[in-house]
């Protein structure tokens, strides 16, 4: 059938598309208000640049080629999206308060999908009585209280690690760090440190979580769509968040009837003991977000950490000479307490720099400019763009931090023995302002307590010599596969 155009209805309609398609292109290169800003030509025009970047774990490398290539700092990574390569605007972006949190990004970490967390959620009035009630939880007196739940994993862990053997450290600090944040959300642990070889079925389900988040940001209906099918049709990631969501139910059922049984502080525990007005969905989503934040993010830090000491064996024994002296009989290190450890400087210069160079959170946490816009020098970012400036980008800059790649806790130590001011206000970690982490005692703790006592008791040498440190980003940071195996011979005095 010819039209009034004398074109075939299905060629008109293919005409119109293709137009519609050619169109949205170019508008979006060349009449969009992020026009003028650098970047990969396909990133300006649709997500799908993003999302291969985020599947890859490849987007804070391909941002720093880009960034010492060109001599850019601002990017443009998505049509609506803006990704800064600059420690100021770190500080403008996260510090200030003038930005909220990206709505459908933080969403997708929140399952079943936008259920109320305090890590998902945006909106200043949901969150922040949230955040409040955990201070409580996380304070430095509530740290003393948990830290016989730290020993009481250590001392497992200890008996676990294999000596004269290749151990993979990044499963094993994980294993550490996974029991550790299950026993104090749920007040049971997920046993990790019992499987073989540190294979432990619940890290890998964060690990397929990661590299399967890029699909829960851009396609959120598929995911909701994915949790009414039946369990054998879901992906692995899936099954695993399902069984930790019954272990929550059960635990949930266990405070909800008072039960006391807990000799450390609970996470659900303490939410019936404050009334906390979460619903079940919501305290299991709560859970699951202090396991992925607390046990991957702290497990990462330990394991690059100590890869890099391996690889560095004057830094090694510098380190095991300060823990010697202050314990000289090895096992007292076992139950040591962080307020005394922190008193070590060259402990904390070794803690420091692992957070520095392992960037456990690598990628940017996207923000969304306000109503009245931004200016950072005297370039206008329009209202409603997405911003986002990563801890990388702060954490390799040279001007900052000189000799970026090296592992060199000296640089963090005053002439006085304390830790520098300046870098540690450069240590972005665990992000700065309104939204940081909210479980940064808790993990420092953790670090220096399983720290100290892995280096006073083994030496660590490299599986593999020639095999640099390669971290990728997927949000969280995961090492390349083998760098972080080694050798371990236990200290005999
Ligand atoms: C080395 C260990 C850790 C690192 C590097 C780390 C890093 C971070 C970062 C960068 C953020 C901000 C994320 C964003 O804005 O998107 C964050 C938030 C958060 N972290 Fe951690 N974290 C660690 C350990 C922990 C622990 C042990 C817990 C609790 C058990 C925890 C709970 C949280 C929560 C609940 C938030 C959300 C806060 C909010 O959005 O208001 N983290 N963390």
């Amino acid at each position: 059938m010819l039209n009034s155009c004398g074109l075939s209805t299905p060629l008109l309609a293919s005409a119109v598309l293709l137009f519609y398609i050619l169109w949205s292109y170019i508008s979006t290169i060349y009449f969009s208000p992020l026009s003028a800003f650098p970047g990969p030509r396909l990133a300006a025009t649709t997500i799908w640049w993003q999302v291969l970047q985020k599947k890859r774990g490849s987007m804070s490398k391909t941002l720093r080629d880009l960034h010492m290539k060109t001599g850019q700092t601002i990017f443009r990574v998505a049509p609506n999206q803006l990704s800064f390569w600059d420690p100021d605007a770190y500080r403008e972006i996260y510090i200030n308060q003038k930005f909220l949190k990206e709505p459908d990004f933080y969403g997708a970490f929140s399952l079943p999908l936008n259920t109320r967390s305090t890590f998902g959620h945006y909106k200043p009035e949901l969150y922040t009585p949230l955040r409040r009630q955990a201070f409580t939880l996380f304070s430095r007196q509530s740290m003393v209280s948990l830290e016989p739940l730290f020993h009481e994993k250590l001392n497992i862990f200890v008996t676990r690690l294999p000596s004269g053997k290749e151990v993979n450290l990044f499963d094993a600090f994980r294993c550490l760090t996974m029991d550790t944040a299950t026993q104090f959300s749920f007040g049971t642990s997920s046993e990790c440190l019992q499987a073989e070889d540190f294979k432990a079925p619940a890290t890998s389900v964060y690990d397929e979580y990661a590299s399967g988040l890029c699909f829960r940001l851009y396609f959120p209906m598929f995911i909701w769509f994915l949790e009414y099918l039946p369990r054998w049709m879901k992906p692995y990631w899936q099954r695993g968040y399902s069984d930790l969501k019954q272990s929550a139910i059960v635990a949930l059922e266990r405070y909800r009837t008072g039960s006391r049984d807990h000799k450390y502080p609970v996470l659900f525990a303490y939410h019936f003991e404050t009334n906390s007005p979460l619903t079940d969905d919501e305290l299991c989503c709560e859970g699951a977000t202090y396991i992925g934040a607390g046990g991957d993010t702290a497990g990462i830090t330990l394991s690059v950490g100590c890869s890099y000491l391996a690889r560095n064996p004057t830094v090694q024994e510098k380190l095991v000479q300060e823990l010697q002296t202050a314990y000289p009989i090895r096992n007292d290190v076992l139950t040591a307490h962080w307020s005394d450890l922190e008193k070590l400087p060259y402990l904390s210069a070794c803690v420091y720099e692992s957070l520095r160079i392992s960037v456990p959170v690598a990628g940017d946490l996207p923000r969304v400019v306000g109503p009245r816009g931004w200016n950072f020098k005297g370039v206008a970012i329009p209202p409603g763009t997405i911003v986002g400036c990563s801890a990388t980008a702060v954490h390799l800059d040279s001007s900052i931090f000189p000799e970026p790649e090296v592992f060199k806790p000296e640089r963090w130590i005053e002439e006085d023995g304390s830790i520098s001011k300046t870098l540690e206000s450069w240590l972005v970690s665990f992000s700065k302002g309104p939204r940081s982490c909210i479980g940064q005692t808790m993990a420092m703790a953790q670090l220096y307590i399983y720290f100290a006592a892995f280096v006073r008791l083994y030496r660590a040498e490299p599986a593999h010599k020639d095999q640099p440190v390669v971290l990728y980003d997927f949000f969280t940071t995961i090492p390349e596969d083998g760098c972080c195996n080694v050798v371990l011979t236990p200290r005999e005095h």
